[in-house]
């Protein structure tokens, strides 16, 4: 919104690597793998791939419309849209989401820095420190999460500019590469074969297992940023002369890729451990999963590397830390813009206040982490946030002006309005994707 507080970003490509560096983090490079070994590998891989671009993207590419159209947040976009002011809790019941998804998410960001400090530990000599920091007990957990959410708080606080472009804009190709060198490295390995068979060879006979899909539908959603407004309140600080259907493609296709990617990484990894002796499979023979997963497989792999080991766990880390922080900035900001845009609250103010409210919610669940941790996540990223996508299905497909619609597409895309595009996605919007949605959902209850 030029000429008032609000901050609009300075390039096309700063946008992108925003929306970008919001789909990408935990999501990706913990959340997948763990899903895949939980739910046995291939089949849930490719359930997830299909909700992804079936349901995601169409939702995706709703949220950057209605963000772009009213420059706004989730609640005052539904207040500003013709026959909006119904689905103002549904933006109400997004913002407070995106806060507990906040929460349990600067846990685990927190042990990312962990891992990030203790290798540097151990090369200054330090070994009980270094032990203590990876330790994951409450009081490590705390503290790091604490640091975590400390250094959100000042990037949101900086504003769209300085803060969230500056950061975006940096350091995801490195994490690419790194990625790659380490996954061709880890096919290598004895072993290797068996886990990327696993990973890429599906058992049909899992692919009717309820929780398979709820798992991936949650998946889809949690990896794009989708249903809470993160995605909607980075398209309302773009300007007009975007194409929002190229960046949504853009958006989605790095997300599932680089997934994909630490998927063909991790679950490989796993065997490869296995077969130099490690345990991978619990005592009903399902692979070992659950949050630490990622953090027995890859410090064992770095292990294996002798000192590019070391200094490669490093840099893995701390990308992993940026990777994290480009995300979690992308869940403050909806509710900070909220207090900014509806209640005239100045941004650091806001940024500080929703932080510590927020922060107080992460260091309960590190407190109770086993009572809680899993609990809020699957009730955030596996009920929540479909259920707030099936409402902007809802919304966009069944109660906004048709026209209004297309209008806003059409800015930095004139070509679109008669394409087959503009014929598909509104189908999409309308059946497709909701009844998907309400099918995985109701299926989960029964
Ligand atoms: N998508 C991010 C990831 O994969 C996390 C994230 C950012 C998110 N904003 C969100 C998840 C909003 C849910 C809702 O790590």
């Amino acid at each position: 919104m030029s000429g008032s507080s609000r901050g609009e970003f300075s390039s096309s490509f700063g946008f992108i690597m925003a929306a970008a560096g919001s789909a990408i983090g935990l999501g990706n490079i913990w959340g997948f793998p763990t899903q895949t070994a939980q739910n046995g590998g291939a089949a849930f891989v490719l359930l997830y791939l299909i909700l992804a671009f079936v349901v995601g993207y169409p939702i995706l590419l709703a949220e950057f419309t209605i963000g772009r159209h009213t420059q706004s947040n989730p609640v005052g976009a539904y207040q500003k849209i013709e026959g909006g002011k119904r689905f103002v809790p549904i933006g109400f019941l997004g913002i407070t989401a995106v806060g507990f998804i906040l929460s349990f998410y600067s846990i685990i960001a927190g042990t990312m820095i962990a891992y990030f400090i203790n290798p540097i530990l151990k090369l200054i000599g330090l070994n009980d420190a270094a032990a203590w920091v990876t330790s994951q007990g409450v009081s490590s957990n705390m503290l790091f999460a604490s640091l975590f959410f400390f250094l959100t708080i000042l990037i949101v606080a900086a504003g769209v500019k300085n803060g969230i472009e500056k950061w975006s804009s940096r350091l995801m190709p490195t994490l690419l590469v790194i990625l790659i060198l380490l996954t061709i490295y880890v096919l290598t390995l004895d072993g290797a074969m068996d886990g990327l068979k696993v990973y890429l060879l599906p058992d049909f006979s899992k692919v009717l297992d309820p929780q398979l899909f709820t798992s991936a539908l949650g998946q889809a959603f949690f990896s794009l940023s989708l249903g809470v407004g993160s995605m909607l309140v980075l398209a309302s600080y773009t300007s007009k002369k975007e194409n929002l259907i190229r960046l949504g493609r853009l958006v989605t296709l790095s997300d599932v890729g680089i997934a994909f990617l630490a998927g063909l990484l991790i679950i490989p990894a796993m065997y490869a451990a296995a077969a130099s002796g490690t345990e991978i499979f619990d005592a009903s023979g399902n692979l070992i999963s659950g949050p630490n997963l990622i953090f027995q497989v890859l410090p064992a792999l770095f292990n294996t590397m002798g000192p590019v080991g070391i200094l490669l766990s490093i840099i893995f880390f701390f990308l992993m830390v940026i990777a994290a922080l480009t995300s979690t900035i992308s869940m403050l900001e909806v509710p900070v813009s909220y207090a900014v845009d509806n209640r005239g609250m100045h941004r650091s103010k806001a940024s500080i206040i929703i932080g510590l409210i927020f922060w107080a919610v992460a260091m309960t669940i590190a407190l109770n982490f086993d009572l809680l941790f899993n609990f809020v996540v699957s009730a955030t990223t596996q009920f929540i946030q479909p259920l707030l996508g099936l409402f902007i299905c809802i919304f966009v497909g069944w109660v906004m002006n048709r026209n209004t619609l297309i209008q806003e597409i059409k800015q930095g895309n004139p070509e679109i309005e008669n394409s087959l595009f503009m014929k598909i996605w509104p189908l999409f919007i309308r059946y497709v994707s909701p009844i998907l949605i309400l099918i995985i959902l109701v299926q989960a209850f029964l």
